[in-house]
Order: C-alpha cells, then structure tokens, then sequence
C-alpha cells in the first residue's frame, strides 16, 4: 500500500530497460515472487514490469491472482499512483480509519480524475475502468496516435457521450485495442488483473503503446438495452434478438398511424386491406412457435415462425393483412399491397426467393414499418432489409 512512495525511480529503471529477461529458474520465473505466474504467460512481462513499478501487487503472499477480476477500488488506486508517477510526488494513504481505498479515492477525487462514486468493491466494467483509466495522466501523456474514426468502435451503445469520450481516448492513444476483428469494446464486461497489467504498462511507457487505426463502418450497429439498431433502424431477426421485456404493448403511434392511411388508400382504390396480426408479445409468440413446431417439428416451423425473441411483430412494426395465404400475394389487395406499400412506409420484408437471406419463407401478408423514405429507398433497390443494411439472419445455434 505504500508502494507509491518509492515507486518512481523503479518504474523509470523497469520502462528504460529495452527488455524484461525471462528465464524460468528451479524455483520459478526470477523477476516476480508470484507462485501463479509463469514465464511463458503472455501477460508475464507486463506483470513484471507493473509489478516491479509497484504500480500492482500480489492479492497475497506469493500470489499475483491474474484471474481475478480488478474492482473499482483497486482501479481508483491504480490511477492515483499512476498520477503520482506521473508527477513525480509521493503519496502515503492515511488508511488507519475506513475502507482502505478511501484515501486513493479522495486523492483522485481532488486530482479532478474521478468524478462520481462508483461501486468499489464490485469488479470494474471495461467502460468503468477506462473512465476513471482516462483521466488518470495528463492530456498531454494520452496523446492520440492512433486514427480511430468516429463511431467505428462497435458496441458503445448507450454508454453516455463523456463515456465514450473517454474509450475512444484510451483507443486512440494506443492504450486498449478492444476484442476481435472489429475492435470491440465489451463494455459491460469485467477486466482480469493479468489484462490490466498490460494496459498499465502502456499507461506509463509511451513505448509500448499499440498503433493500429479503425474507419468508421458502413453500417453501425448499436445494441441500447439489449435492442439492436442498423443505421438507427430497429432489427429482430435471426441474428438479432429482441429482450423478452421488450414489449411495446401494440404497433407504434406511427406504424398505427401509417396503417390507417395504407388502409384508407387501399379504400380510395376500392380494395380492403385489414390487419389480421399486429403486435405479439414475447410470451405470445412463445406459444405460437411452440404450436407450429408441435405441428410440422422445429426445422420447419423455423422457415416460416419466429422463435420468440426473434419476431418482427414483438417491435410493434410489423403486421401481417388479410391472409396468410400465399395466394394473397395474386388478390387485388396483394398486387396493390406490393406496389404502394412503401408510399405508406411499408416494405414487404419477407420476398419470395430469399429464405436463405431473411431466413423466413416468403409472406406477401407480412409488411414492415420504416417510414416513407426508407421504405422507398429499401423497395426501389430491390434488396431485403438484411442485404440493403449488410447484415444476416441466422440464429446462433
Ligand atoms: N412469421 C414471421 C417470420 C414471424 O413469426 O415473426
Ligand atoms: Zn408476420
């Protein structure tokens, strides 16, 4: 606990040392007294190097617990010894009273680095931890260097903008990279002590920072509450679920409102459109997949029913009319349908010959709300809504 005091002039000897030699002796790795980690540890260097810093500790004596998830207490204490590094004062915590990590969180409230309370003894989320990480140095040592477009981290969701403010900070100082391909954040997740040694070298040795630059996507995908959006545009298919507590109650003042014109219209043309299905709840459609896989078994019930979570009609967007006969599709009502449907903001979501794109059989009845322009924009191109918004529809098992 009192590392920070001495911590200085060890972390410039462990950064200036071009590499860390790592050999394991008959008693284990030499540069760490911990009995868990091992010189072939893709994090050892890292942990020798915040360790030798004093920058983390064991969790007890001869044990470093790389597995265990960091707390926000503990991030609190990290970020104020990396800004007492940072500017070369030393700090001693006067714990004798309260939680241990009161005087590290004091310190950094007065250091202008965190700036509300957080939960400190639960694991720090990835967003957490980057928040209080973020404002941890200086501006000036987080320099960007790396080219992060806007928007091109994925899965930021509903995180607050000062949030986000701060994960792209930390991207574009070549601090975090994130997860897979695309770069993601995982937000919600917790972070393991062994992955935050390695940012905390990064923190402190500019040297070690990682370059690497992401565009923004061509279509961005945010999940709020659990509810996938493509370009803004709300989607429940194979791929994307809706929460089970997702439940508008019925179509959307809009859709609702949309409908009644697309009906009346269909009036003035002397044709009768109706709704026969509108809003379905999760628990609703449960029973009705439930019903047709007892009646033509789940492999086919998948081509034509959604597994509950997965239906459109659970948004409050979708309607089937008339009837849920592919004959439809060659009644007056069902020509006129597939011509002015998307003047009224509809499009036909489920095209015939692209089961294997929307992942449903094709249903003349079934239309979907966008609004006027989309629709338009999605109909005259003549994609389905997964290929105009470059997305699948597939279920994960
Ligand atoms: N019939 C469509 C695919 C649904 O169940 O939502
Ligand atoms: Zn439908």
């Amino acid at each position: 606990m009192k590392r920070c005091l001495s911590i200085l002039l060890t972390l410039l000897l462990a950064l200036s040392s071009a590499s860390v030699v790592l050999a394991d002796g008959p008693d284990g790795p030499p540069d760490t007294p911990f009995r868990d980690i091992h010189s072939s540890d893709w994090f050892y260097a890292d942990v020798v190097t915040a360790f030798n810093a004093g920058l983390i500790n064991g969790k007890a004596p001869g044990e470093f617990a790389p597995n265990d998830l960091l707390t926000y207490a503990e991030a609190a204490k990290l970020a104020a010894c990396m800004r007492q590094l940072h500017d070369g004062v030393s700090f001693t915590p006067q714990n004798d009273v309260g939680m241990w990590y009161e005087p590290y969180v004091t310190y950094c409230k007065a250091a202008g680095i965190l700036w509300a309370d957080y939960p400190w003894n639960q694991p720090a989320t990835r967003a957490g931890y980057m928040e209080i990480f973020a404002s941890a140095l200086p501006d000036t040592a987080l320099a960007p260097i790396n080219e992060i477009a806007d928007g091109a981290i994925p899965d930021l969701g509903a995180l607050s903008e000062w949030t986000k403010n701060a994960v792209y900070k930390l991207y574009r100082a070549g601090i975090v990279q994130g997860t897979g391909d695309d770069h993601a954040c995982q937000p919600y997740d917790s972070i393991r002590r062994c992955e935050v040694a390695a940012i905390l070298t990064r923190m402190m040795d500019p040297a070690k920072r990682i370059s690497f630059t992401m565009t923004a996507p061509e279509h961005r995908i945010e999940t709020i509450s659990g509810v996938t959006y493509v370009d803004g545009i709300l989607i429940a298919n194979k791929t994307y679920s809706l929460p089970a507590d997702y439940a508008p109650g019925g179509l959307t003042t809009e859709c609702q409102t949309a409908l009644d014109a697309l009906m009346a219209g269909a009036a003035r043309d002397g044709l009768s459109i109706y709704p026969i299905s509108t809003y379905r709840s999760y628990e609703y459609q449960a029973g009705l997949y439930e019903r047709y896989a007892a009646r033509d078994g789940y492999a086919e019930a998948d081509r034509y029913s959604a597994r509950p979570g997965h239906s459109e009609h659970q948004t409050g967007l979708a309607i089937d009319v008339n009837s849920l006969d592919y004959d439809f599709a060659y009644t007056p009502e069902g020509i006129w349908l597939a011509a002015h449907c998307a003047e009224y903001g509809f499009i036909l979501r489920y095209p015939e010959g692209k089961e294997s794109v929307t992942g449903y059989r094709y249903e003349p009845w079934h239309i979907r709300y966008l609004g006027r322009e989309i629709a338009e924009e999605v109909t005259a191109s003549g994609l389905t809504l997964e290929e105009y918004l470059g997305i699948t529809s597939v279920y994960a098992d």
